[in-house]
């Protein structure tokens, strides 16, 4: 691992538009560094602010949903959330890319493969027709599609899901960037084929150095491939840990409640997650620690002050007034 990190990300903080007065945050101050080469997964359940997180980083939060109101993402040293739209959008696709569950939405339906993954090399390789299809046959070739010569010439719905994720990739590998960003992207996938997906994600990153954050609800797909992992509950990144850490030694009760949730590391993904109570809605979280309500070893201090940021060990924290001796 490197020791400048090639993404850090500082107090990141994204409001959702809210009629109400308060302020409602499905981002809160998430930090994180993200080293060349390495896989930092991140699970929590759904609705907890992990798709946000990376639409935030990418600037991509639309209008009408929210805004990013604090924080630093650094790339390569520069910040992303301090730049002009117009030099966003050079890095953007580029340096940082991202991928998504169903490249349906991404991709164009009237629009040959070829052609779309054309468009996104075309941007940053100056190359035009023979050279250009050329690069993109490489590209399909690289992302492991079967007669990548023949392909070229299909419409999205002429393809499979699989193969569909891989062009999605072809095209988030287009810069090539140093950080990919992929949000639950085998989640619609049958299991053989998203082992083979994997596969190739982590064949491409010992080729390329590529950091990745990768978004999942399988702890199965965190086991095999991710070298840290981040807890999400309620906007807040509540853990963070070295993988084989967080399995043997979870500090925080959620991660605790999650991982004892999961029945089978092949069971079906609805059923992977089965905590007590619900995640709590944003626009009215507790006073104390969000999780107090659900928690197990909640005390008064929990349900009275938010929880502080606790170093339990090398590259590992939580934030939990359990972790904090004589308190609670
Ligand atoms: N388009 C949207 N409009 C309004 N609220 C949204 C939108 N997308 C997400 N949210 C809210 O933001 C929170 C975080 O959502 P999200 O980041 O999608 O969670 P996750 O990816 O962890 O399932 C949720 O409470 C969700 O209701
Ligand atoms: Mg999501």
């Amino acid at each position: 691992m490197a020791a400048v990190p090639v993404l850090r990300i500082e107090g990141l903080t994204t409001e959702l538009r809210s009629s109400k007065a308060a302020r409602v945050l499905a981002v809160d101050d998430v930090t994180f560094d993200l080293y060349a080469g390495e896989t930092l997964g991140l699970v929590g359940e759904s609705g907890s602010g992990k798709s946000l997180t990376c639409l935030s980083i990418l600037r991509l939060i639309p209008a009408t949903v929210g805004k990013v109101a604090a924080g630093h993402v650094m790339l390569e040293g520069k910040d992303l959330l301090a730049l002009p739209e117009e030099d966003m959008r050079a890095v953007r696709g580029r340096r940082i890319s991202i991928i998504l569950q169903d490249p349906m939405t991404s991709l164009n339906p009237v629009l040959r493969i070829g052609d779309q993954v054309g468009e996104a090399i075309g941007l940053y390789r100056a190359l035009k027709g023979k050279p250009l299809r050329t690069a993109v046959i490489e590209a399909l070739r690289a992302m492991r599609i079967p007669a990548p010569a023949e392909r070229v010439d299909v419409y999205p719905h002429q393809m499979s899901g699989g193969m569909r994720q891989r062009v999605g990739a072809a095209i988030g590998m287009a810069g090539p960037p140093a950080v990919l960003i992929a949000d639950e992207p085998t989640t619609a996938l049958d299991a053989t084929v998203q082992a083979q997906f994997l596969t190739l994600l982590k064949d491409v990153q010992r080729q390329t150095g590529l950091a990745i954050l990768f978004v999942t609800h399988d702890f199965g797909i965190v086991a095999s491939l991710c070298d840290r992992v981040a807890v999400m509950y309620a906007g807040r990144i509540v853990e963070l840990a070295p993988v084989a850490e967080l399995f043997e030694r979870p500090r925080h009760p959620y991660t605790e409640a999650l991982l004892r949730s999961v029945p089978d590391l092949e069971a079906d993904v609805e059923r992977l997650y089965s905590i007590d109570g619900h995640p709590p809605a944003l626009d009215a979280l507790p006073k104390g620690c969000s999780f107090a309500p659900r928690c197990p070893l909640a005390s008064e201090v929990c349900r009275e002050r938010k929880p502080p940021r606790v170093e339990t060990g090398a590259g590992h924290w939580a934030e939990c007034w359990k972790l904090v001796e004589n308190v609670g």
